[in-house]
């Protein structure tokens, strides 16, 4: 079985893993980090979205071996405290309803703020749309968001 070094989250893990297993279940699987969730495996919903070096990236569809030396961060990862300014919206705004979705929609938008630091409505549709809810929060993820990039500390 091939054997990787991952840098995930700041730290470095190693796996024994089949060349085309997909990211998110070394993930899950193999790292135990389960907020990174499963959707539909065919990179449509984008519950699976995680930071490759910064960019979001749906790791259903992204085999290990082309991970490289790249950073992953997963939800667990964004901030050590849970206080990245949109972990911060998102319970001000109350946006979860199941949470399934929430992990890959918080990374979108991070990966947003990144780039983007002050979206507008257009920019925010545009980029989360790729991030289904079936709970129908899209309302509350626009508005979280917005108020995340209006914090006084910033997008981090
Ligand atoms: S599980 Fe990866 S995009 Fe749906
Ligand atoms: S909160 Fe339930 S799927 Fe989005």
């Amino acid at each position: 079985m091939p054997h990787y070094t991952l840098k995930v989250n700041g730290q470095v893990r190693a796996v024994d893993v089949p060349e085309d297993t997909p990211l998110l279940w070394v993930l899950r699987d193999n790292l135990q980090l389960v907020g990174t969730k499963y959707g539909c495996g065919q990179g449509l919903c984008g519950a699976c979205t995680v930071h490759l070096d910064g960019t979001a990236i749906r790791s259903c569809q992204l085999p290990v071996n082309a991970v490289g030396n790249m950073a992953v961060t997963t939800i667990e990862g964004l901030s050590a405290t849970a206080a990245h300014p949109l972990q911060h919206a998102w319970c001000e705004h109350d946006v979860p309803q199941c949470g399934y979705c929430q992990a890959g929609q918080i990374m979108t938008a991070a990966a947003l703020l990144k780039t983007n630091p002050h979206p507008s409505d257009e920019d925010i549709d545009g980029t989360m749309a790729g991030n289904l809810c079936r709970c129908g929060t899209y309302l509350r993820i626009r508005a979280a968001i917005k108020d995340a990039a209006a914090a006084p500390q910033g997008a981090k």
